[in-house]
C-alpha cells in the first residue's frame, strides 16, 4: 500500500484546470490501486500561514531550548512536515502565477522546508532527508510555456519546483504541464494532451 498526498493551489474551483487535471490523475490511481490511502490538502481554499520571526528563531534553535511560544510557532510546520513525510507520493496541481507558484503553494513550501527535519547541514553542505519518494507535479499556465515556445525561458516554475524539492531529496518528478489554457482553440488540445499523459503516467508511475 502507498500512501499519497494530494495537494492544490488553485484559489478557483468548478473553473480551475489544476484541480481537475489532479483530481482526474488521482482519481484514475485511486481506481488501478484501490489499497492505496490518499491524503488532501486544499491550499487554494485553505492557505497556510507565512513563516515569522518567531517561526525563524524556533525553526533555528534546538528544540530542548524552545520556550511555549517557540513550540506553538513551529505547531503547524510540524504538522505539515509530519503529513508530508508520511507520504510516499505526492500529486500537486499547481498553476502558474506571474511566471511561478502561487503564493500559497510557496508560504506551504517555508512551511515544510525545514533544517533538521527535512534537510539537513552537515560539514560537506546540504543534504536532502526526504529520500526514496515521488512526485507527480500537474500545472495550468494561461500562456505556452513548452521548450520550443517564445516563453521557454521564462518558466521558473518548473525550473524552481525541480530545485526546491530536489534540495529536500525529491528527484523522481515527472512533469504535466497544461500550456495555453487562455489561448481558445490551443487550451482543448492542451487540455487532452495532459489528459493523455495523466493516463500514461499512471501505468508507469
Ligand atoms: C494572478 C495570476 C497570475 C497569472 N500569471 C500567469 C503567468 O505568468 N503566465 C501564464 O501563462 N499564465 C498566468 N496566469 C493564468 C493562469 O496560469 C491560468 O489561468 C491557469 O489556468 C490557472 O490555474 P487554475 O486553472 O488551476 O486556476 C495567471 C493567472 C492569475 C490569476
Amino acid at each position: 500500500m502507498v500512501n499519497i498526498l494530494h495537494i492544490d493551489s488553485s484559489p478557483r474551483g468548478e473553473r480551475s484546470h489544476s484541480r481537475e487535471l489532479s483530481k482526474e490523475f488521482v482519481s484514475s490511481w485511486k481506481a488501478a490501486h484501490p489499497e492505496d490511502a490518499i491524503a488532501y490538502r486544499d491550499l487554494g481554499r485553505h492557505p497556510v500561514p507565512h513563516v515569522n520571526e518567531a517561526w525563524i528563531a524556533a525553526a533555528f534553535s534546538p528544540p530542548e531550548t524552545h520556550t511555549s511560544e517557540l513550540t506553538e510557532a513551529i505547531r503547524i510546520s510540524d504538522e505539515l512536515i509530519d503529513e508530508f513525510l508520511a507520504a510516499d507520493r505526492y500529486v500537486f496541481g499547481v498553476p502558474m502565477y506571474n511566471l511561478n507558484i502561487p503564493s500559497t503553494f510557496k508560504a506551504y513550501i517555508d512551511q515544510i522546508v525545514r533544517a533538521n527535519r527535512t534537510f539537513a547541514v552537515e560539514a560537506q553542505g546540504f543534504r536532502g532527508l526526504v529520500e526514496g519518494k515521488k512526485a507527480v507535479i500537474i500545472t495550468a499556465r494561461g500562456s505556452d510555456f513548452s521548450a520550443t515556445s517564445p516563453f521557454a525561458a521564462y518558466d521558473f516554475q518548473e525550473p524552481y519546483l525541480r530545485a526546491i524539492f530536489g534540495f529536500i531529496g525529491i528527484t523522481d518528478i515527472q512533469f504535466i504541464n497544461a500550456n495555453s489554457l487562455d489561448e481558445g482553440d490551443a487550451r482543448t488540445q492542451s487540455l487532452s494532451e495532459a489528459r493523455a499523459a495523466i493516463q500514461d503516467l499512471i501505468t508507469q508511475w
